[in-house]
């Protein structure tokens, strides 16, 4: 199995051009089988994810070219609307073929994701939004079968504002007939990209970004050529390795905008930031100051993805904060590994409390899903000694080579294949 072997106590320094955004190439990817013909999608970041999503598109038919972040999509060569199982199992995004293999074939195939490392993470809303635009579902043993003869524009309203439920619904909608309204919308940057996406291709959808999304339909659809944005929840976690190791970088390749709750806590903790067009400078360097209250929630607010990093910089700071996971039922896995790295935490019923520490230590410490993952490494390049971070398989579905990365940034970090040499 692999694993990082972490030196810490370096502080991070340099530039990094910040990865595309996963959750908008996958969606968006997804999106390509709603026009036949030649797309290009540009700045794809290189991730396990990604790659099961190019083989399932390869499963159904469509012929795909990479080279480096580009890749070129034949999707007029669509053979099948059945997902494969063992594809289906091994990411929950799969569930974004649903709107598209529907609204261009009026059929899908599927199998229910299971649950995952963060909770359970049922598909109801999916579901009801696909069923008010006419299609019919039927569920056996974990199959789901959902066709339409014609899907018709509808008025759906989210009891939740799912990401994922507004982004597959808007793929459905884009060809019914008549007008389609998303109601309790969530509001992520990666639904923008996505709307911006559809109508580059010929749809009529507007209000993204705000919680009601009109989707006109329209004909017919075309091909085209499309950079995804940057990666906000990459460019966030580098901005706190930076911070907690002391160091000094800049980020160039981000929006901002998209981080906005982000940055003012890191600003709030004591870090100082500057931002000018696509880059960001973040430094850290005195001793972090507590924050109070931190909860997560829907986009503008406080993003769960951030949350495990979060908890690692509040660990290292003067004071006491708390921390309330609001969007996922268990997401704390990482408070017990960082517990082992000496932070002073008491997790309880999704809310972790945070005494600060003046530094954590190196342990050996598995990371159970990818932002949890991301956090271990975090708290390895602060900690002093060395760390041993197991389970990468998790951290490889969302950080483009992530060792790379923060070894330009001056980060002691190597990846191991079985037996560990000493750094
Ligand atoms: C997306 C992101 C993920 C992020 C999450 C929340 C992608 C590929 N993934 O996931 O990184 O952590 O948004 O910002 O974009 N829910 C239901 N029924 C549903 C759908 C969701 O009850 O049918 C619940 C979920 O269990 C969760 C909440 O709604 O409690 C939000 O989930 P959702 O926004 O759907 O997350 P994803 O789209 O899966």
């Amino acid at each position: 199995m692999e694993q990082f072997v972490i030196k810490g106590g370096k502080p991070l320094y340099g530039t990094i051009r910040v990865q595309g955004a996963k959750n908008a190439a996958l969606p968006i990817l997804a999106a390509t089988l709603l026009a036949g013909g030649f797309h290009e999608i540009r700045d794809v970041p290189r991730l396990s994810d990604i790659d099961v999503m190019d083989r399932i598109l390869r499963a159904l038919g469509v012929k795909a070219r990479w080279d480096g972040n580009r890749v070129k999509l034949e999707t007029s060569t669509l053979k099948t609307t059945r997902i494969p199982e063992v594809l289906m199992q091994q990411m929950r995004s799969s569930i974004f073929l649903m709107g598209p293999l529907l609204a261009r074939t009026g059929e899908v195939i599927v199998t229910r994701p299971g649950g995952c490392a963060i909770g359970a993470r049922p598909i109801d809303l999916h579901l009801k939004g696909l069923r008010l635009l006419g299609a019919e579902i039927q569920e056996d043993h974990g199959h789901i079968r959902c066709s339409a003869g014609k899907l018709t524009g509808a008025d759906i309203h989210l009891d939740l504002p799912s990401v994922g439920a507004t982004e597959n619904i808007m793929m459905a909608a884009v060809c019914a007939e008549g007008e389609t309204v998303i109601r309790n919308a969530a509001r992520e940057p990666e639904i923008v990209d996505l709307q911006r996406f559809l109508n580059r291709m010929g749809a009529d959808v507007h209000g993204a970004g705000t919680d009601k999304v009109v989707i006109r339909g329209v004909r017919q659809l075309h091909p085209v050529s499309y950079e995804i944005i940057p990666d906000r929840i990459v460019a966030g976690t580098l901005a706190v390795a930076a911070v907690v190791t002391g160091g000094e970088i800049l980020l160039t390749h981000v929006i901002p905008d998209h981080m906005q709750s982000t940055l003012q806590l890191l600003e709030r903790a004591g870090a100082q930031l500057k931002s000018e067009g696509d880059a960001l400078w973040v430094r850290g360097g005195a001793r972090l100051k507590a924050v109070g209250d931190v909860v997560t929630e829907p986009y503008p607010g406080f993003p769960t993805d951030m949350q495990p990093q979060i908890v690692v910089l509040l660990s290292l700071t003067e004071g006491k904060s708390k921390l309330s996971e609001k969007i996922f039922n268990g997401r704390l896995k990482h408070v017990h590994e960082l517990i082992r790295m000496g932070a002073d935490l008491t997790a309880r019923d999704n809310q972790v409390e945070i005494r600060g520490v003046p530094h954590l230590s190196g342990a050996v410490v598995e990371a159970t899903d990818l932002r949890a993952g991301a956090a271990l490494v975090t708290a390895g390049l602060a900690a002093s000694g060395t760390t041993h971070v197991h389970g990468l398989n998790h951290i490889d579905r969302g950080y483009e080579r992530l060792d790379a990365t923060l070894q330009l940034l001056g980060g002691q970090i190597q990846r191991y294949h079985g037996k560990v040499a000493s750094l």
